[in-house]
């Protein structure tokens, strides 16, 4: 097994793949990203992932180097080459290589890369981890719905939620109006609705958030997209967090404050079996 990458069009192991110093992602953060599940040698929500990449690229005037359909034959390439049953496509795209200076370099080319990095082991529907979360203060930019690779402030939160034995921190803006985790969005039952963050430029879009939305929405549950307080979390009879990375993961503790129900709970559950049934009939 093979953790291969493809970088600017060419295929090669993921340690043999190298960028210029000068490259502006490493020197400015100058670049976006985007993260894909495989399960069972098929990515989920390919497109969504790519239309989102796209969306990350125009909003920083970068020009995907090809496009969404050549970029879906190469990860398709790529798993098959590197024989991944379980992992994730990680895709970079930065503004490229150039002497330092803050403006736009003219005449360069994007730096492009995509690798695959196999699990080993299948994600599984009983995988799922409850998990404990803290609140801190959301010290990020203005403009979270670009999956930027500027991760600074969530690298920071989520380090401090493991020193306090915490999986994710829920991150609050200075109204008390929580916005999503580190590298989750956040879902919580309040009052008999599922409530979540509306898309704005305080989020990011999750793929798994409109998995979750969607299901939501077929099984005739109360849903919106509504901002809700760190005071309206705090009566929640139900948290969970929906990431790429981590499917769903119901939360059974925020700080000192135990969630009072059994967890997960029933929206939760419900949730997990039918996200997991979506992903079979998608990635078989
Ligand atoms: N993170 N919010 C933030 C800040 C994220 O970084 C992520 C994903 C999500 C969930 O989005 P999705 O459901 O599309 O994965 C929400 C990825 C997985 C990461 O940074 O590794």
């Amino acid at each position: 097994m093979a953790n291969l990458a493809w970088l600017n069009g060419k295929i090669c192991e993921i340690d043999d793949a190298k960028v210029s110093v000068q490259d502006r992602g490493f020197l400015f953060g100058d670049g976006v990203y985007d993260v894909i599940k495989i399960y069972n040698g098929n990515p989920f929500r390919l497109r969504s992932h790519l239309e989102r990449l796209q969306r990350s690229c125009n909003a920083i005037s970068i020009e995907l180097p090809d496009s969404i359909g050549e970029v879906e034959l190469v990860i398709r390439k790529l798993i098959k080459e590197s024989a991944c049953a379980d992992g994730f496509i990680y895709m970079q795209v930065t503004r490229g290589c150039a002497p330092r200076d803050h403006y736009f370099p003219t005449g360069i080319e994007p730096t492009f890369l995509i690798y695959i990095l196999d699990l080993g082991f299948p994600s599984l529907k009983t995988n799922f981890k409850l998990i404990e979360c803290i609140t801190l203060p959301d010290e990020r930019w203005m403009n979270c719905y670009i999956k930027s690779t500027n991760l600074l402030p969530n690298v920071l939160a989520l380090q401090k939620a493991k020193e306090a034995g915490a999986g994710e921190a829920i991150l609050c803006r200075p109204d008390g109006t929580v916005t999503e985790g580190t590298r989750a969005n956040i879902f919580a039952v309040i009052d008999g609705t599922v409530r979540t963050h509306p898309e704005s430029r305080l989020i990011l879009t999750g793929v798994t958030r409109n998995v979750v939305l969607d299901i939501l929405q077929k099984a005739s549950i109360p849903v919106s997209e509504e901002a809700f307080s760190i005071d309206d979390l705090r009566k929640a009879s139900e948290v969970w967090t929906t990431s790429t990375g981590h499917e769903i993961s119901p939360v059974k503790k925020i700080d000192q404050h135990d969630i009072d129900t059994a967890v997960p709970g029933p929206v939760c559950s419900l949730l997990i079996e039918e996200f997991w049934k979506r992903v079979e009939a998608e990635c078989g």
